[in-house]
């Protein structure tokens, strides 16, 4: 039976060919993956799919049916459901308000049908093991439940086809184990999926077959019992993967940060931590264990209910993130879109901005800032037309990338980084890592977050981990072991 097929589809924006050519066809009923470096055009091709962006030419097709939509409504009603790469819902309706958005159901006279559109939203969460009740405001919702919702509103349409762009890149092993649980049951029930990962082992666990874009073209499409991880990277990268960064054996230096009994309640308690020039440390916890919370209050996005910070032997109070650069401390948000970039102005400003502010720089030299920002931007593989583009023009994670350029481009004593290859693929992670393993090595300080495990064993010299807003332990980075990690942050560990 021929599913879902994709004929020659070619998409540009101005002068970026996001798309050129693609033709591939997922089967009814498989987990079909689409993999590919960031900026490839995974999520133009899923954007054309649901109806947000459309091909200049070629065309889409289910089942033999042509696909042809003006707007995502028209796809949903198709049976094309989406769960989007940059969250969608709307923060202060509930969640069967999110789950019904732009499709209520109505009795006779045209008045909402609250009662009928609870009782689905309850059935919907009950088969997908969400632990919240209809009217729970979304905005209460951790990110991995606000995935599930999507996926929830996706059903409540009946959708055949079922979209995911990177729906895992916040969550943890445990949370990635119930998004799939969820996904294979809905296989199983006759529903084709479509997968974007940039992590390849959860590729291979989930998907039957795997596309591989490369710059916009179709690079292969490979049965899973086929392949392995390296021929995917290299079909993405379209030469030899790249190689790992050695840790180095670091001498830790001076402590840098020193945060000691900081607490916010009542989301985490008592923390207190060192990190030394010279040093990464992990702060590893699920989702909720307050890991985010710390770096917020360390960096004075929330007051703390008590404890200090100091830097350099400085006690702060950093109010701003003008006081926070100039104390020297800089933070890599989780989200990018709310916190991180200006989304109004070009990459110059965006990169150069907290670098300026740290420096008490008034004046901007433009050619040298100019020069700056085309540097970063090699370095990292940003791909965009132009330094003078808005971030907005970008891929995800290539967006995540201008993040992290600007904050290192200040070069702090104290970098907080959370979830800072969020969204990278493969190969810029690995450029991400050398870069903060540089600055760290010439003497800053790291105290990072992370969800994925593999980025933590790799990058921590010292892994701490946390569980319900307290600190449980501390690992070493080079002979910790997953089990040993995973086994702390959810268990009761005698110390
Ligand atoms: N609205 C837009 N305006 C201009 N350029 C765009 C726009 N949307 C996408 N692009 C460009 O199209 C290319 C493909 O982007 P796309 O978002 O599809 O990449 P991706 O494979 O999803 O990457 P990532 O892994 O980073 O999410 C990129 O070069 C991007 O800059
Ligand atoms: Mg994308």
């Amino acid at each position: 039976m021929s599913g879902l097929v994709f004929r020659n589809v070619s998409r540009s924006f101005g002068a970026v060919k996001a798309l050129t050519d693609v033709s591939f066809d997922v089967s009814a009923g498989e987990a079909h993956a689409l993999i590919g470096e960031n900026g490839a055009g995974k999520s133009t091709l899923l954007k054309i799919l649901a109806g947000i962006v459309q091909p200049e030419s070629g065309d889409l097709s289910w089942q033999g049916e042509p696909l042809k939509f003006q707007t995502p409504r028209h796809a949903l009603e198709r049976g094309i459901g989406m769960v989007y790469q940059e969250m969608l819902s709307f923060p202060n309706l509930s969640v069967a308000g999110n789950i019904f958005a732009g499709r209520e159901i109505t009795k006779s006279g045209g008045r909402l049908d609250e009662k009928a559109m609870r009782e689905r939203t309850a059935a919907l969460l009950a088969e997908l093991h969400v632990p919240a009740t209809p009217d729970t405001p979304m905005d209460r919702l951790p990110a991995a439940l606000c995935q599930l919702v999507q996926v929830a509103r996706a059903l409540a349409f009946d959708c055949k086809v079922l979209v995911l762009d990177e729906p895992t890149t916040s969550l943890t092993d445990a949370e990635v184990d119930h998004l799939f649980a969820v996904v294979e049951q809905l296989k199983r029930r006759g529903l084709t999926i479509l997968f974007v990962s940039h992590r390849i082992p959860e590729v291979f666990r989930l998907c039957d077959r795997i596309t591989v874009l490369r710059d916009g073209k179709h690079a292969g499409t490979f049965n899973r019992a086929e392949a392995t991880p390296d021929t995917i990277v290299r079909a993405m990268v379209g030469r030899e993967p790249p190689a790992r960064v050695p840790r180095a054996s670091v001498d830790a230096g001076r402590i840098r940060l020193a945060v000691t009994r900081l607490s916010r309640a009542p989301r985490f308690r008592d923390v207190s931590l060192t990190v030394r020039a010279g040093e990464v440390v992990a702060l590893f916890g699920l989702v909720g264990s307050g890991r985010t919370e710390v770096l917020e209050t360390i960096f004075g996005i929330t007051p703390a209910t008590a404890g200090q910070v100091e830097i350099d032997g400085q006690r702060v109070t950093i109010r701003n993130a003008r006081d926070a650069a100039a104390a020297g401390l800089g933070f890599v948000p989780e989200e990018r879109a709310r916190q991180g970039l200006f989304f109004n102005l070009s990459l110059v400003p965006n990169i150069i901005l907290p670098k300026a502010a740290k420096d008490a720089v008034l004046r901007i030299n433009r050619r040298n800032d100019r020069r700056e920002v085309e540097h970063q931007v090699a370095t990292l593989h940003i791909k965009t037309a132009s330094v003078d583009r808005t971030p907005d023009t970008l891929s995800g994670g290539n967006q995540q990338k201008v993040v992290a350029a600007k904050w290192l481009a200040t070069s702090p004593k104290v970098m907080l980084l959370d979830e800072p290859t969020k969204g990278v693929d493969v190969g810029a992670r690995f450029e991400l890592h050398a870069l903060i393993r540089q600055q760290v090595d010439a003497g800053m300080a790291c105290l990072m977050v992370s969800s994925d495990l593999p980025e933590v064993l790799a990058l921590a010299d010292r892994i701490l981990v946390m569980r319900e807003g307290r600190l449980m332990g501390e690992l070493d980075g080079a002979t910790a072991t997953d089990d040993a990690v995973m086994q702390m942050a959810t268990h009761e560990v005698v110390a």
